[in-house]
Parts: structure tokens; C-alpha cells; sequence
């Protein structure tokens, strides 16, 4: 288990950190489940946030059904699908681990609604890749986002990914373990406003 822990708040500070359960200073991520069709799907067909990623087609319970074959996955441990919720357990967003192979995993799906609260971007970030390098043996995340999310590429190059590669349609990057525990200390001080 990778336990992250920001230095100024000694074990008060933890953060609590199992796959099923991430646990940060304002935000908690936890699998996503079917009954959270609904909140999916409303942020996957809602324009402000489905611009840059592939389109949803079909409802709410084609959405379930999804979740549902998902969960096959999530046991086998190929991918695992994270709501994230403020600490009042208020859904503000999702994240996705999936191609979770060898020695790597691809990271996105990633969508904050208004709901977030200040710096849930990189706290999210932070949690989600704590999930992904946690498990055994992986060392490198793959991330790719199209060429006009110049927002989000914006967000990966400040956190310290990588461009490995491009195409007509998509930004690749690589981020690696090594970088994460470099850095995370320095992310959690910003999260816990020890620094800005
Ligand atoms: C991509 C997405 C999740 C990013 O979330 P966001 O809130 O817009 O992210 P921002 O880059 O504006 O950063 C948010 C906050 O983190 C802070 N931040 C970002 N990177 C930081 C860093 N490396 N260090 C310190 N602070 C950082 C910002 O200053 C900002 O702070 P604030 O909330 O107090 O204003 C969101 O825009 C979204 O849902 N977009 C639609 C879906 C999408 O495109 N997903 C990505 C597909 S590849």
C-alpha cells in the first residue's frame, strides 16, 4: 500500500489509501457502482464537459449495463473506474485506470463538474495515480488527450508529464512513477495550503 502523507501534519496528515477507497484532504475516490449510471451519463452527454472526449451514445441504462460489464474488469484488476466525491460525499467528477498491464496504465476519463472544490484538479490527479502506482510493479502511466483539450494539456505539462508522442488527433504522454514520488510531497503541501 502506497501511503501518502503531507510532512507539516505528522499522522494527522495521512492519506488513506487502499484500491477500493483514496482518501485525500478534500476529496475521496471510490469505485464507481451501477447506481451511479445516471450521474455518468448526465456528465458524459453535457457539453461543457464532453468536448474532448468520445461521445456516450444510448441512455442511462445503457450506461448501467456498461458499469456492470466494467465491474468484470475492475475484479480482474484490468481497470479501475473512480467517482470522486468531496468529503460531504458530494459527486464531483470520475476517473478511469484501464489498460492496467506489465508494467504500466493508461490514465484518463477525467471530469470535474462544478461541484469541485478549489484544487480538486490536482488532487484528483494525485489520488488516482497514488491508486495506479500502488499496484504491483507499475512504473509508468500512459495518458493521451486530443490536440484541441489545450486546457488539459495545459494541466498534465504543469503536473510534470511528459509528450512522447502526437498524431492528427491526440497528445501522448507518459508519466512515471519515479516523478510521482518525487513530487508528491510538494502536491500534498499545495492541497493542505502549506504552500502555494
Ligand atoms: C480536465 C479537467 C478535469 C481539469 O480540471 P480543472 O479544474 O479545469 O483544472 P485546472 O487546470 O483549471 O486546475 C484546477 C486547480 O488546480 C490548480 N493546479 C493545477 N495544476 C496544479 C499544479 N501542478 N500545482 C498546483 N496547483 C495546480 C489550479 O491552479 C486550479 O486551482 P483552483 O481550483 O484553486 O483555481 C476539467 O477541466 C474537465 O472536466 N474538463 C472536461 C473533460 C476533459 O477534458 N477531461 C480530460 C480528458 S483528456
Amino acid at each position: 500500500m502506497l501511503t501518502l502523507r503531507d510532512p507539516s501534519q505528522g499522522n494527522g496528515g495521512r492519506t488513506v489509501h487502499s484500491i477500493e477507497r483514496v482518501e485525500g484532504p478534500n476529496l475521496v475516490l471510490r469505485l464507481i457502482r451501477p447506481d451511479d449510471a445516471e450521474y455518468l451519463h448526465a456528465l458524459r452527454i453535457n457539453p461543457l464537459y464532453n468536448a474532448h472526449l468520445s461521445a456516450v451514445n444510448g441512455t442511462a441504462d445503457d450506461q448501467r449495463r456498461w458499469i456492470e460489464a466494467y465491474r468484470v474488469r475492475e475484479a480482474a484488476g484490468l481497470e479501475y473506474y473512480y467517482v470522486i466525491e468531496r468529503r460531504d460525499g458530494t459527486r464531483c467528477g470520475v476517473v478511469r485506470l484501464y489498460g492496467i498491464v506489465d508494467d504500466h496504465f493508461n490514465w484518463g476519463s477525467w471530469i470535474l463538474d462544478h461541484h469541485k472544490p478549489p484544487k480538486a484538479a490536482l488532487e484528483s490527479a494525485v489520488l488516482s495515480l497514488a491508486s495506479g502506482f500502488s499496484l504491483p510493479g507499475k512504473i509508468r502511466a500512459f495518458i493521451d488527450v486530443r490536440r484541441a483539450n489545450t486546457h488539459a494539456q495545459s494541466f498534465y505539462r504543469r503536473f510534470g508529464m511528459t509528450e512522447i508522442h502526437a498524431d492528427s488527433h491526440n497528445i501522448y504522454f507518459t508519466y512515471d512513477r519515479a516523478t510521482f514520488e518525487r513530487d508528491q510531497a510538494r502536491h500534498l503541501s499545495v492541497l493542505t495550503g502549506d504552500q502555494t
